[in-house]
């Protein structure tokens, strides 16, 4: 049976979940891990919610630094050094794990620890049992692929949980794009914003009146579609 270093608890490149925002989300496992690291590395955001557990040195990590931050860690890490990259949400949904297995290879010995993600906190919020929800990161981007898979979804009626990206596909668009393919204006859209944050609001109406909404905030959209002749 193949083992990994982390399962023996050698491991010394971990990836940890920092939940949404707020430090209530923040697990147990987590604040253990980093509170063992000789280096933690994060974005400025994820290393504020860990701050009373850090002894080692801190990162702040930023899209330019990224790679220059990751041959650092790994020379680190060869040198037998406890290092932990905080990923926000959960590492494993478009998150930190991504890049590292980009980068280093599927098979790259690191020890991830789960976080809450984002998109659980917002089906628990509209109560949606996600197993039966069609989960849709457009956060690297929108492509032909990821539209028709949210068209085709949308089409089944499933309830769609989308982390939209602002700046190339943002929620008026993606209403647009929905309706655009069928789904009728009047299906429920949710976006809900800061999720966990003292400025947490979730803002419901129907999918035509996101149409002239204008978001800036961190958010997750979601939409319980209806098919334009079901209405
Ligand atoms: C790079 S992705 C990371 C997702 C993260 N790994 C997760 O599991 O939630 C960043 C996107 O997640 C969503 N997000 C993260 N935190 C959020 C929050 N507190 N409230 C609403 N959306 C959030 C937003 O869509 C944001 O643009």
């Amino acid at each position: 049976m193949w083992e990994s270093r982390a399962d023996r608890g050698m491991a010394k490149i971990h990836i940890v979940g920092a939940g949404p925002g707020s430090p209530d989300y923040v697990i147990p496992a987590a604040r253990k891990v980093v509170q063992k690291a000789a280096v933690v590395i994060g974005a400025e955001r994820a290393l504020n919610l860990f701050s009373e557990d850090i002894k080692g040195e801190k990162i702040v990590l930023t899209a330019r630094n990224f790679q220059e931050v990751l041959d650092k860690a790994i020379k680190l890490a060869e040198n037998g050094l406890e290092v932990t990259f905080i990923s926000t949400g959960d590492p494993c949904f478009s998150g930190l794990l991504k890049t590292f297995s980009r980068l280093l290879g599927e098979e790259a010995d690191i020890n991830v620890i789960p976080g809450i993600s984002s998109v659980q906190v917002c089906a628990a919020k509209l109560k949606i049992s996600w197993d039966e929800a069609a989960i849709i990161s457009l956060h690297e981007g929108v492509n032909e692929h990821k539209k028709r898979e949210l068209a085709q979804a949308g089409l089944a009626g499933k309830p769609l949980i989308i982390l939209p990206d602002l700046k190339t596909f943002p929620p008026r668009e993606i209403a647009r794009f929905l309706m655009g393919e069928g789904i009728a204006g009047e299906s429920l859209a949710y976006i809900c914003e800061n999720l966990t944050l003292d400025d947490e609001r979730i803002i419901q109406v129907p999918l035509k009146a996101v149409e002239s909404l204008d978001h800036k905030s961190l958010c997750v959209m979601v939409v319980k579609p209806l098919k334009r002749d079901e209405v």
